[in-house]
C-alpha cells in the first residue's frame, strides 16, 4: 500500500548574539571564522509545515502566505535537497513558513525559519536528528539558525568543517531574567543582507584583527552569563558589537547601518549604566538597536527609551525555548 507522506509542522525563535558571527572559512557549508554565542527571543517566532508530495514536480514555497521570491525559494530548495539526500528521497515538498513578528520590524527571520525548516523537513522525511544533527543541518541553511536549534542562551562551535561546526547551549531561559528591548528606528529592508556581508568580511584590515581575539571574548561572555555578571556582559557585547561594525564599516564596499537614532539609541544606553542601571546594546546587520536589561529593570529601560526620537517601538522578549515540533489541530471533515 501507498503512504501518504504526513505534514509535520515546527516552531523556532530567532536569536540575537553576543558575540558575533561575520566572516566564513567556508561560506557554502557555512563554516565560521569564530565561535559565536546569542540568546533565543521568546514570543517572537516563525512556524513552519512541510509537507512531500508525489503529485508536485517542484517544491512549492510559501512565506507569510505569499509565493516565496526565487531567492528564498532557492534557499529553501537548497537545504531541502540536503534532507533528500540523506533520506534517500526525490519527491518535491510544499512548505509554509509564517513569522508572527513583522518583516520589517527589524528582527532578521533566517534564523527562526531554517531552524522551523530544519526539523519540520527532516521529520516530514522521516529523520529523527538529533540536536546537533538538527543544528548542522540549519546552519546550512543560515549560519545563525544553527544557534535557533538549542534552547536559552546557546553557543556555536566554528570548528573547522561540516561535523564539528554546531550549537549547544549553555545555560537554559531559566538561568537568569535577561531581556532584549529591541529599539526599532527603521523598518525598511537592509540594502546589503548578511549573506553577502560575510563574504565582504575579509575586505576589511580590521577583520583580522577581530577573529584573532574573538577567542578572549567569547571566555569573557561564557563567564559573565555563567555567573549572571552583568557589568562584564555589557562591556564585552557592547565592545564585540562595536568591532563588528569597524569591520562592517572598514570593507570594500563599505557597510554602514547605523543612522542618527541608532547614536541616539548607544548614548542613553551610556547614560543609563553610568547611573547605575543595567543595560547594554548590540546591534546587527541594521540599524536597530537591541538593548539587554534585565527583567526588573525593563520598564525604566521603555521609558527612557521612549523619549528618544527617532525611535518607532520597542519590543521586548525574555530568553527562548529551543525548536520544536507542533502538533496542529485537524481540520474539520
Ligand atoms: C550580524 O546567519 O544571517 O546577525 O549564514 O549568510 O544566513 P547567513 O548569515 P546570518 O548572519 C548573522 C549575522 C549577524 C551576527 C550574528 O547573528 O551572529
Amino acid at each position: 500500500m501507498h503512504m501518504e507522506f504526513q505534514p509535520i509542522t515546527a516552531i523556532a525563535h530567532p536569536n540575537i548574539a553576543f558575540i558575533k558571527y561575520w566572516g566564513n572559512k567556508d561560506d557554502v557549508l557555512r563554516i565560521p571564522l569564530n565561535s559565536s554565542i546569542s540568546m533565543n527571543l521568546d514570543g517572537l517566532s516563525t512556524q513552519t509545515t512541510v509537507q512531500f508530495d508525489k503529485a508536485l514536480d517542484d517544491d512549492e514555497i510559501f512565506i507569510n502566505q505569499m509565493p516565496a521570491s526565487d531567492e528564498a525559494s532557492k534557499r529553501v530548495t537548497d537545504l531541502l535537497d540536503i534532507v533528500r539526500g540523506v533520506s534517500g528521497m526525490v519527491t518535491a515538498a510544499k512548505v509554509n513558513s509564517q513569522n508572527n513578528f513583522p518583516m520589517g520590524s527589524g528582527i532578521a527571520s533566517s534564523a527562526s525559519a531554517f531552524a522551523a525548516l530544519s526539523l519540520a523537513a527532516s521529520r516530514a522525511a522521516g529523520l529523527c536528528l538529533d540536536e546537533v544533527a538538527l543544528s548542522r543541518l540549519a546552519r546550512r541553511g543560515s549560519g545563525s539558525a544553527c544557534r535557533s536549534i538549542p534552547a536559552g542562551i546557546v553557543a556555536w562551535h566554528a570548528g573547522t568543517r561540516d561535523e564539528d561546526s554546531f550549537a549547544e547551549q549553555l545555560v537554559p531561559s531559566g538561568h537568569w531574567d535577561l531581556v532584549d528591548c529591541l529599539a526599532v528606528v527603521s523598518e525598511n529592508h537592509k540594502t546589503v543582507g548578511s549573506t553577502d556581508g560575510h563574504r565582504l568580511a575579509s575586505t576589511s584590515p580590521l577583520q583580522g584583527m577581530r577573529v584573532t581575539d574573538s577567542d578572549r571574548r567569547y571566555q569573557r561572555c561564557r563567564q559573565a552569563i555563567l555567573n549572571k555578571d552583568f557589568e562584564l556582559l555589557a562591556d564585552v557585547i557592547e565592545q564585540d558589537s562595536n568591532l563588528m561594525h569597524s569591520v562592517m564599516s572598514t570593507s570594500k564596499p563599505e557597510l554602514i547601518y547605523w543612522t542618527e537614532a541608532t547614536l541616539n539609541v548607544i548614548h542613553m544606553v551610556s547614560r543609563m549604566r553610568k547611573i547605575g542601571l543595567e543595560a547594554a546594546y548590540t546591534i546587527d546587520a541594521g540599524p536597530n538597536v537591541h538593548v539587554i536589561t534585565l527583567k526588573e529593570t525593563l520598564n525604566v529601560v521603555e521609558t527612557q527609551l521612549a523619549n528618544i526620537s527617532g525611535i518607532l517601538h520597542t519590543l521586548s522578549a525574555p530568553i527562548g525555548g529551543g525548536v520544536r515540533l507542533v502538533a496542529l489541530q485537524a481540520e474539520p471533515s
